[in-house]
């Protein structure tokens, strides 16, 4: 089998259980894991940030990220298919007692004119008030893409002036770096506070990081502790972590130009493919799912009529032409 179905599905390269199985370890809970210590500290500094915080999942990093800057009662703006949203079960309603309110966008990108016609950080004591607006880059259901820089400091200025944070969900944050060049610490310099991943194209088999300053970290900890987060010699983890950040960034290249290969053999423009996530219009996705299936290609179904491919380091290229071919065939 084939497996298209996102880039969580990697498992460890010898050299990362080789890095795991050295790792130096004592008990996080305590702040004496020495590996997940450095870690924190490598994920802040390459963000241009003062901390970070170790969490088990994306999941819990955006929770623990959103709630750090948006109150009880008080709402964050996202695109309508942001994974904040659409895809963590309703985690910042249930835990943090926030709302949200959306604006659509086929691409994932900001919409300033709409951002700031919803804006809402101060309007008396009816409506709900806008702490936080979030963006998410790449943007993972609008197909891997990348959120212009331009876009994002013109998002920050508005924020800015009108008072309310800038949260980041950078699950795939890597790969908008190696797609366009840009500094991590320049989109770091966006953002109040960010979520990043190793599990994802990374090819860590877990973790991801509450980017922000001291104090947030400092907050986002006793947080995380609350909800059951704490873990104990997990330096183990933290060093596949840190291996994943050594070898496997820039190498996300060519999960990119494998991903525009599957998207020409999809009759979908290579050019409109940032990274390594295609989007397939299909009115028949869950049909096309079963059948690549039967064809020993793995994909998803992320909508009613949308077929999703992810490229990742398990797949290699010689993978993606025999899946090219099957998937052009359907
Ligand atoms: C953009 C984005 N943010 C957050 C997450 C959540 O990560 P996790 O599955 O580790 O909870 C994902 C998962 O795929 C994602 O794509």
């Amino acid at each position: 089998m084939i497996d298209l179905r996102s880039d969580t599905v990697t498992r460890p390269t010898d050299a990362m259980r080789q890095a795991m199985a050295r790792a130096e370890v004592g008990d996080d809970v305590y702040g004496e894991d020495p590996t997940v210590l450095a870690l924190e500290e490598r994920v802040a500094d390459l963000l241009g940030h003062e901390a970070a915080l170790f969490c088990p999942t994306g999941s819990m990093a955006n929770v623990l990220a959103v709630r750090a800057v948006v109150k009880p009662g008080e709402e964050v703006l996202c695109e309508a298919s942001a994974h904040i949203v659409r895809a963590e079960l309703g985690a910042h309603g249930a835990y943090s007692g926030i709302t949200s309110r959306t604006w659509i966008h086929p691409r994932g990108q900001v919409d300033l004119p709409t951002v700031r016609s919803i804006l809402a950080p101060d309007m008396g004591p009816f409506f709900v008030r806008t702490a936080a607006i979030s963006v998410e880059n790449t943007h993972n259901f609008a197909g891997g893409t990348v959120l212009p820089l331009a876009d994002l400091r013109d998002l920050r200025e508005l924020a800015t002036g009108a008072g309310v944070a800038v949260h980041m969900d950078g699950a795939r944050l890597w790969n908008a770096h190696v797609a366009t060049g840009t500094p991590l610490s320049e989109y770091g310099a966006i953002a109040d506070v960010m979520a990043v991943c190793l599990s994802k194209g990374l090819g860590a088999p877990v973790g991801s990081l509450v980017v922000g300053s001291a104090d947030v970290i400092a907050e986002a900890r006793v947080w995380r502790k609350r909800m059951g987060g704490g873990m104990r010699q997990v330096g183990i983890l933290a060093a596949a972590g840190l291996h994943a950040l050594e070898h496997h960034v820039e190498r996300l290249a060519e999960d990119h130009e494998h991903a525009r290969l599957l998207a020409e053999a999809c009759g979908v423009d290579p050019a409109g493919v940032d990274t390594n996530i295609v989007a397939v219009p299909r009115g028949d996705a869950a049909e096309v799912v079963a059948r690549a299936r039967e064809a020993g290609v793995l994909v998803s179904a992320v909508g009613p009529a949308v077929v999703r491919l992810v490229t990742h380091l398990g797949v290699a290229r010689a993978d993606v032409e025999r899946a090219a071919g099957v998937l052009a065939g359907l």
